[in-house]
């Protein structure tokens, strides 16, 4: 009784204090916080700068805020119940532990959800597996309009978005009118996502403290890695990929002589592309198996031997850059380690869905 008394009180001191302050629960609850630092082994290829200059992407606190509402907001879809977040889970470096993704009405994609951690800093901005997006602002208006992901249309997703009052005013405060356009959404998403970050890792604190070490194995595993099994030729950079295309063979159906996805060829038509995918990061790579554009391959060291052999045996238009490595179980298991220690300090189990504008 004594409980319910103190609750009703406190329910009701929370209602003056918003009439007061003119702030509803949902935005005292989601202040405006200042961008975040870029963590060890990635603060030196982060600049806000040259963001604007390549994608036109401006990243304001502000503006981060609207993002992260919008990334977690169903009412972006067709029937109010997809978010970006959906697929995109915080804990597994917004990636998802499902081989291929679930959207509007229970139906399935054909691709793995891809981890969006140091997306906005590639060497060259392609986003989606066969890199049919040049910027993460137009990556973020694909997904609204996907049948089977959000289902809807830009047009309905701005008239949704539009009738919630709390949003007419966030985006007056970010863009200077209340009016949010496609544009406008998808800007503001991309500017959340340019703040989502994996660094300071094992072998980032290796690389860059003087006083650090490092298991033995995961030493003889980043050896092989630039070495022996030459990784490094597409995995390469902070970011661990070279932003390019290339075939392992993966997803080749030897029963039909045919590949499922026929990948980057879907956008330049050009046959030398078939089944070529973009290299993905390898930082928080732990933290979102299965792997590949289908999530086809369960674990580390499957992915390994699958380059051991040299790509899907008979799979046609491989890379050139595949070939069999000859590696030793030990050595194996060593770049598995090393994989292991790209894993960032951060499981982002601090980037919950907010409360969203009424
Ligand atoms: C139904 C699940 C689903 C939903 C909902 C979804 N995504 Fe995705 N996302 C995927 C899949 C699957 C891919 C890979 C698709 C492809 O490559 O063709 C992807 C790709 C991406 C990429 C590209 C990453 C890269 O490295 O190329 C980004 C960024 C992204 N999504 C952000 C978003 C945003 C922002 C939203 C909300 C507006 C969203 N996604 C909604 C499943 C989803
Ligand atoms: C020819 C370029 C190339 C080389 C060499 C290469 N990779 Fe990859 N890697 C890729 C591409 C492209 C993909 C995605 C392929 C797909 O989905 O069809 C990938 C995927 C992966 C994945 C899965 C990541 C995920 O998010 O699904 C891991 C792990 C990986 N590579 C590790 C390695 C290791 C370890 C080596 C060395 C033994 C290596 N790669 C050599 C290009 C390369």
């Amino acid at each position: 009784m004594r409980a319910l008394v103190l609750a009703s009180l406190a329910a009701a001191l929370a209602a003056c204090s918003d009439a007061w302050s003119d702030t509803a629960g949902w935005e005292a609850e989601n202040p405006v916080v200042d961008l975040p630092e870029p963590p060890l082994g990635v603060a030196d290829n982060v600049s806000w700068r040259k963001l604007e200059a390549q994608q036109g992407l401006k990243v304001t606190p502000e503006k981060v805020r609207l993002g992260r509402w919008l990334f977690f907001d169903a009412r972006l879809s067709k029937d109010g119940t997809v978010s970006c977040a959906t697929c995109h889970h915080p804990e597994n470096a917004f990636s998802e532990p499902l081989p291929t993704s679930k959207g509007i009405a229970g139906q399935v994609g054909a691709r793995k959800a891809p981890p969006i951690v140091n997306a906005a800093f590639p060497i060259q901005p392609v986003y989606f597996w066969d890199g049919r997006a040049s910027t993460l602002a137009e990556q973020a208006k694909g997904p609204i309009e996907n049948p089977i992901e959000m289902g809807s249309t830009h047009v309905l997703c701005v008239q949704s978005i539009g009738k919630i009052a709390g949003y007419r005013k966030i985006f007056a405060q970010v863009y200077g009118d209340e009016e949010p356009t496609i544009d406008r959404i998808a800007d503001a998403i991309a500017a959340f996502e340019a703040t989502l970050f994996s660094g300071n890792s094992a072998w980032d604190r290796y690389q860059n403290e003087d006083d650090a070490t490092i298991a033995p194995e995961v030493k003889l595993g980043a050896e092989l890695f630039h070495g022996k099994a030459q990784c490094n030729q597409c995995h390469l950079g902070f970011n661990f990929t070279d932003s390019q295309f290339h075939n392992l063979g993966v997803g080749w159906d030897p029963a039909k002589q045919a590949y499922k996805d026929e990948g980057r060829k879907k956008v330049t038509g050009k046959p030398e592309d078939l089944a070529a995918f973009k290299t993905p990061t390898l930082r928080d790579v732990t933290r979102h198996a299965p792997y590949m554009h289908d999530g086809s391959i369960e674990t580390l060291l499957e992915v390994v031997e699958l380059y051991d052999r040299g790509g899907e045996p008979g799979a046609p238009n491989l890379s050139k850059k595949v070939t069999k490595l000859g590696l030793t179980e030990d050595e194996k298991k060593a770049i598995v380690a090393f994989l292991e220690a790209l894993t960032g300090d951060s499981d982002n189990k601090g980037v919950v869905p907010p409360s969203l504008p009424e």
